[in-house]
């Protein structure tokens, strides 16, 4: 038994972060030591008694389909990113203090892939089929106080395809425990709204779920105290709640706030509300909040306002994994996408088409992204054959009610999607009859479906299932809008018909916004999805104003030996838009609140206009490895003040070739570009351009932009024809990380001739090994098409470029990365752990 530490305590003192006083709460990271096993032989891996001495040893977040080559045979297809799904059991013994048996624990996840069951001591407390939502369980009963217990997770994604797009397997969001006295804040049990705003003041209302698992009356005294980002308190208040035996009661509080600092993107300032509950005199429970104050207004013909400004939502579309990390959850991972999107001027994400990892939202908070949350990419109508479908019926209003719950204190979270071109906007039919009995005995009754209109039948069935959705998101949450993500019809949509939704929402069709006030008069409008345009980073097809569009019609097959698309801005998918056809269209209607763009980076899945051997996306404006490709300064040129001049393709070319090169830029007048010295003339954006382009047949040697503003020179930019490659050049985002397990540093290597001049076309293989401190948690190079594992330490340059992801052990100290290159030389970089 000596073996067992009291690991309550233990972490307790190793994380002085996740720990409050004794009194109090423990929050305890949960995700280290677990066992894991992938196998559907074993009958049964909840048994307390097995023998695991086999089993994998791992840390949480774990997604295991990523450690696996691509192969086309995975059931998932090239559409589930062609990676293995399968039946995992995770598994972990853990001890828990005596002193803890009249306290209350919990386990909490914030995701797993998917329909998983738990089990404690070999009893099962619980199922959770949805794949995206956090839950958690109250293992109290369950639990052996003073001895060794075992948690064991079934983690079941068998059966396949049940995603458009990849969705890893695992339990690969965080998990913790949470240890609270019977009298405690339940989970997601604050909910603070700010009902007034205004310079001199705000007053923030506080709602506090609380739960009396004693046997006990108890009267608790509620205090509130709220901090500025000095953590300065600015407003505090306390009440007295009579608590009967074995109740949940909620109180609500109001604080005033003087001169409130708003949240903005440009300054995304966030309060800290402290909940503290005392029984007695002693303190019981200490419950934190992040929130932001902050007005949000949609208007029907000038679009979205932030604080009483006009924003345009220039936003984009995001599925959840991280490219070589899979879907296992990393916060560094996270907000280098997010810093990479704000250097490009993004200010909005959408969620596609599932609740996010928590940590997304605190990274949105901090860093000032607006965000649509949304809830399902289908209702009851499947898309994949053994899709959350099946599970609508039973568990969407459990669903839907617990992400809002978990998300709705966020100030970065502005708009609710019920869902993603679900199939029931294509019209109503008798087989698709929405038990209405059922979800309103599972809305306790709320009744938010029937009312006189449904009585007399003026909505079908599918425009009553989006009602109740509708009505479900603005009972958990009623100050924020309702949209859906359509691509039906706008005169037959149910969703539509339905006047339930607060924004009209639609994806693409974009010659139907000049006139969407017109057919929707009552309300306003968000793009919330665009775009759809193609492209592998460094490859080009001329002449470039050729449009590609790949399949030339949606339903129609498309082959093209290359599996590439054109880095243009010049392919696209029949149902899409390029990119700047659409931003020309968008930025002269104010009606028009923002759109979110199909998407910012690659995914792993949806490979079109391709299938096998492509294995991920081509829509993003940056790839899968974190490079951006052109596109990406368009927008920078458009959405940002930085000074922009992006000249492309590359400079090495065959003799006889005709190239285009295009210029994004900003801020100046002309461009003047150059070959070898010699000038092929100056051009100037049209009022509706958004670049400039020259026809050159192809010279090895200089390329020279020069933009200017009234005659005087502002930024230069050269590309030369590069040699054979001498030199490996390593590039870290960060050398210095932190120590904890966790933190990552992106080293990029390029190879460089004896001029210095970057290898655009290079594809050598790199072979990487690290010392010290840390190891390769993922490898890639943005190349859709090929499938050696993401995890495996090396990878081919593509077009010039790949990534290592190093990830620290925990411990602090030196680590080195080696890169070796055939033919080319070796090169190392040293990072540090702190
Ligand atoms: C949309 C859909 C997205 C993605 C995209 C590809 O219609 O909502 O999930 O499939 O098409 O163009």
């Amino acid at each position: 038994m000596k073996k067992f530490i009291p690991f309550l305590l233990a972490l307790s003192l190793a994380l002085p972060g996740f720990s409050v006083q004794n009194n109090s709460r423990k929050v305890i990271d949960f995700n280290n030591n677990w066992k894991f096993c992938l196998n559907d032989t074993i009958v049964d891996g909840s048994l307390v008694k097995l023998d695991v001495s086999n089993w994998r040893t791992l840390n949480l977040p774990h997604d295991w389909s990523i450690e696996s080559d691509f192969k086309e045979d995975f059931p998932a297809s090239a559409g589930g990113g062609a990676l293995p799904g399968g039946l995992g059991w995770y598994r972990k013994t853990f001890f828990v203090d005596k002193k803890d048996k009249q306290n209350k624990v919990f386990v909490e996840f914030d995701g797993v892939y998917q329909k998983s069951k738990v089990w404690i001591n070999g009893q099962l407390v619980g199922y959770r089929p949805n794949g995206y939502v956090s839950f958690s369980y109250d293992i109290t009963p369950f639990l052996k106080f003073g001895s060794e217990n075992v948690i064991a997770v079934r983690v079941d994604n068998t059966q396949q395809p049940n995603s458009r797009w990849y969705s890893g397997s695992g339990i690969y969001r965080n998990v913790r425990l949470v240890v609270t006295k019977p009298v405690y804040v339940e989970q997601w049990g604050t909910y603070i709204t700010t009902p007034v705003i205004n310079n001199d003041s705000a007053a923030l209302a506080i709602s506090t779920n609380i739960k009396n698992d004693m046997k006990l009356r108890r009267e608790v005294k509620v205090e509130q105290k709220v901090y500025d980002a000095d953590g300065k308190i600015v407003a505090s208040t306390d009440g007295n709640l009579i608590m009967l035996p074995a109740t949940s009661k909620s109180m609500l509080q109001t604080v005033q706030i003087h001169k409130p600092i708003r949240w903005s993107i440009e300054n995304p300032y966030l309060y800290k509300i402290v909940t503290s509950l005392y029984v007695q005199g002693l303190l019981k429970d200490e419950y934190v909040t992040y929130s932001g104050i902050r007005e949000i207004y949609f208007d029907v013909t000038k679009g979205f306002f932030l604080n009483g400004k006009p924003v345009k939502i220039n936003g984009v579309c995001n599925h959840h994994d991280l490219g070589a990390l899979g879907t296992a959850v990393n916060t560094r991972a996270l907000e280098r996408q997010l810093e990479i999107l704000k250097g490009m001027g993004v200010n909005a994400i959408r969620t596609s088409h599932n609740p996010p990892a928590p940590e997304l939202l605190d990274l949105c908070d901090r860093m000032g992204f607006l965000v649509m949350d949304e809830a399902f990419d289908m209702w009851r109508k499947k898309k994949t054959k053994f899709d959350y479908s099946s599970d609508f019926e039973e568990w969407h209003v459990r669903d839907l009610t617990d992400q809002i719950k978990r998300d709705r204190n966020h100030p970065s979270v502005i708009i609710w999607s019920i869902g993603n071109e679900v199939g029931e906007q294509w019209g109503d039919t008798p087989a698709e009859d929405v038990d209405l009995q059922q979800a309103n005995i599972a809305l306790n009754n709320k009744k938010v479906i029937e009312n006189e209109d449904t009585k007399k039948g003026k909505y079908g069935k599918n425009a009553l299932l989006t009602r109740h959705l509708a009505d479900l998101a603005r009972s958990i949450d009623p100050t924020r809008p309702v949209t859906a993500g359509c691509n039906g019809t706008q005169d037959s949509n149910p969703l539509f018909q339905s006047e339930a939704l607060d924004l009209i929402g639609f994806n693409y069709h974009e010659q139907e916004f000049a006139d969407i006030t017109k057919r929707h008069p009552k309300t306003p409008f968000i793009v919330t999805e665009s775009v759809s345009s193609l492209q592998t980073r460094g490859f080009y097809v001329n002449p470039s104003d050729k449009v590609l569009i790949c399949p030339e019609r949606w339903d129609k097959p498309y082959t093209n030996p290359t599996q590439k698309c054109s880095a243009y801005d010049n392919c696209r998918a029949p149902w899409g838009t390029l990119h700047e056809d659409n931003w020309r269209i968008i930025k002269q209607y104010p009606h028009v609140s923002g759109q979110f763009i199909w998407t910012g980076f690659d995914y792993l899945g949806e490979p079109t206009p391709y299938w096998w051997p492509s294995r991920s996306s081509y829509f993003g404006i940056v790839d899968l490895a974190g490079f951006p490709k052109d596109v990406y300064y368009m927008y920078q040129s458009e959405w940002t003040n930085k000074d922009v001049l992006h000249i492309f393709p590359h400079w090495n070319w065959q003799p006889g070739d005709t190239v285009d090169i295009w210029a994004y830029y900003n801020k100046a007048d002309e461009v003047e570009l150059y070959l070898n010295g010699k000038s092929l003339g100056k051009r100037s954006k049209g009022e509706d351009d958004l670049h400039v382009m020259w026809r050159v047949p192809f010279e090895a040697g200089n390329i020279k932009a020069v933009a200017r503003l009234r005659g005087k020179t502002i930024m230069t930019k050269e590309v030369n024809t590069a040699g054979e490659p001498v030199t490996v050049k390593l590039t870290a985002d960060r050398t210095s990380i932190k120590a904890d397990g966790n933190d990552l540093s992106f080293v990029t290597v390029e190879l460089l001739d004896k001029n210095g001049n970057p290898c655009p076309l290079a594809d050598q293989l790199v072979r990487f090994n690290v010392e010290g401190q840390g190891s390769i948690a993922g490898t890639d190079n943005g190349d859709q098409n090929n499938h050696t594992s993401l995890k495996k330490p090396e990878r081919h340059l593509f077009y010039g470029k790949c990534l290592a992801i190093v990830q620290n052990n925990g411990e602090a100290g030196k680590i080195i990365l080696k890169a070796d290159v055939e033919g080319v030389g070796v090169k190392t970089i040293e990072l540090e752990a702190k």
